[in-house]
């Protein structure tokens, strides 16, 4: 039986994940549209690890910023928290570098946490994403079929024409083949420049209008989104992507020895697992931060898979001078 400690714990630690994304948005805030996005994914990096100190978990990164020898902080196999259960955690301080150097929408601070193990430890290669919402059967949608059949069921399912479709993809020319098969099947497009992670989840939310998430993106940020979607309802499914041999071999070295392999939202975040975001730049889920004199306010988001309860929060923080 689950203790009442538990329950309370696992709650706060949730909320606590709401301080971890502020702390990187926040320290982005100043870098909005500076054009440099290094600085930027820096300072929400560095804010970030800060802030985990102070989270009761005994965290292991599983996916950061890089192996150990290529980033100094939020490393993969990093150790953070000030101890407690044992979890693993997925991390994107800066969701969206190009974004916030260029003040363009969806830039976010990402954070995952899950039981140990229960989290996909997945290169760093491209990954093939489809996703859609909650309330439609299992299966209505799969990667192992073409885009006009998969918008023929979805359409079915949801009883309506493809015609009245949105389907979002990354304006990529890798996409060229998806955003054509998509406009010859009667389907309507939203071309996102950056940011999968907002892209998948839009189609767990009505008001996006997006029906159908379509096309690659980094694993590591397959991964999140699927550690959200197991939150908000829905389905997903990832493949990953591998351009030679080499990234074969390290997959292998990772455990993944399949790699044709189909991943879906269980596959890559079991388990309980808990989400938050907070918006860097405004996005359609998030408003982004807003510096206002003295004050600084960041809207986030917060979810958790066991209750499927989503929480906004608005917070007002007190700038510290200088
Ligand atoms: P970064 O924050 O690392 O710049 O990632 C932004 C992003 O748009 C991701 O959301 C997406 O998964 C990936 O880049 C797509 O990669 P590419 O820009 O190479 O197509």
């Amino acid at each position: 039986m689950t203790s009442p400690l538990y329950i309370t714990s696992d709650r706060n630690l949730a909320l606590e994940l709401i301080r971890v994304t502020e702390a990187a948005a926040l320290a982005a805030a100043y870098w909005i549209g500076r054009g440099e996005k290094n600085a930027a994914d820096g300072a929400a990096v560095e804010a970030m690890r800060k802030a985990f100190d102070t989270v009761a978990i005994n965290g292991t990164v599983v996916i950061g910023e890089g192996e150990m020898d290529e980033a100094p902080m939020l490393y993969i196999g990093e150790k953070v928290g000030c101890g407690g259960a044992a979890m693993d955690i997925a991390v994107d301080p800066l969701e969206g570098t190009s974004i916030a150097a260029k003040g363009a929408p969806n830039a976010l601070a990402v954070v995952a946490l899950a039981g140990r193990g229960c989290l996909l430890h997945a290169p760093d290669v491209y990954m093939d994403k489809i996703a859609v919402g909650p309330g439609l059967p299992e299966g209505v949608v799969g990667l192992d079929r073409s885009v006009r059949e998969n918008l023929e069921s979805l359409a079915a399912s949801k009883r309506c024409a493809v015609d009245e479709l949105m389907v979002c993809v990354l304006e990529r020319e890798r996409h060229a083949e998806i955003i054509e098969a998509c406009r010859s099947a009667g389907a309507r497009i939203t071309l996102i420049g950056e940011g999968d992670v907002a892209g998948v989840i839009a189609v767990a939310q009505p008001e996006s209008g997006i029906d159908l998430y379509l096309g690659s993106g980094g694993a590591p940020e397959g991964v999140l989104a699927a550690a959200a979607m197991r939150c908000f309802g829905g389905q997903m499914q990832g493949r990953l992507l591998f351009e030679d041999q080499a990234q074969i071999a390290r997959a292998a070295s990772m455990g993944i020895t399949d790699p044709q392999r189909i991943y879906t939202i269980s596959d890559m975040a079991k388990g309980d697992v808990m989400f938050a975001a907070t918006g860097i730049t405004s996005g359609q889920m998030l408003r982004g931060v807003h510096l206002a004199g003295q004050r600084a306010v960041t809207h986030s988001i917060v979810t958790r898979s066991k209750s499927g309860t989503a929480r906004y929060v608005e917070a007002h923080h007190r700038r510290k001078p200088g």
